[in-house]
């Protein structure tokens, strides 16, 4: 792969949706301008070049894969990953380690107008096509065989123990940890690694038995923190 994701027909519109921070100034300053639904619906689709996001979405995963290459290993099999978007990040984790299973639990819709909030516990937004997905995971190198997509609105959750669990800004990002808590603690043993963005890192002392910090971001609106948890208390 040369640097850039393969994406297929219009899988830029989502990507850009999923991750705000790839589009340019310009794109951006329409969108303060014209407003979200005006963004979301005329610019993702006719004003934004797929050669671009390719290359923009591989380094912006790259990056993030920086930041939790070193706790994760070959020891790892089984990876879940909540409100993953497209899945770059998996790519990445699938071209690093041999024959993973990827396990993806995302929505199927895209809203009409993205407000990128904090949902709470309303949780209605989301920006994911299970069809573009599974074109991209294949076009990008996970085999059909290796990977597994679950609706979090239609379908019944995977219930096996996962060795690591990633949720970049969505589980408590967009909307509140403990939509999930249940469930997490079902598919998780005392090792599993649970890492996710959140504003509010102390919470989780008192959920977790171990919480550390791996990544500051000051760039974000919410000035945010991805944590490393595991073991529920
Ligand atoms: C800001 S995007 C982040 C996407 C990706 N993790 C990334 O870092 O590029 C948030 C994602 O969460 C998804 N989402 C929203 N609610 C969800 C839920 N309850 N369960 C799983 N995914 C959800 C959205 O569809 C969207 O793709």
């Amino acid at each position: 792969m040369d640097n850039k994701f393969l994406l297929p027909n219009k899988a830029e519109r989502i990507i850009l949706l999923q991750r705000i921070n790839l589009a340019s100034s310009f794109q951006k300053r329409i969108r303060k301008f014209f407003g979200r639904y005006f963004f979301s619906n005329f610019v993702t689709r006719f004003l934004v070049n797929r050669d671009d996001v390719a290359i923009t979405y591989y380094k912006t995963m790259m990056d993030e894969y920086q930041t939790i290459k070193s706790f994760i290993d070959e020891a790892d099999n089984n990876f879940l990953s909540i409100g993953s978007g497209i899945g770059g990040l998996e790519v990445i984790i699938n071209q690093n380690l041999n024959n993973k299973s990827f396990y993806f639990i995302e929505r199927n819709f895209i809203s009409r107008k993205v407000k990128y909030g904090w949902g709470g516990k309303h949780n209605t937004e989301a920006y994911n096509d299970f069809e573009l997905q599974k074109i991209f995971l294949e076009k990008n190198g996970i085999d059909k065989n290796n990977f597994y997509l679950f609706d979090y609105d239609h379908d019944k959750l995977p219930l096996i123990k996962f060795n690591v669990i990633t949720s970049l800004y969505s589980l408590d990002y967009h909307y509140d940890f403990n939509i999930y808590i249940n469930y997490l603690k079902r598919v998780s043993t005392k090792d599993t690694k649970i890492i996710f963005d959140t504003i509010r890192a102390d919470y989780f002392l008192n959920i977790f038995k171990n919480v550390k910090i791996i990544k500051t971001d000051h760039d974000t609106v919410h000035k945010s923190k991805r944590i490393l948890c595991s073991n529920f208390i």
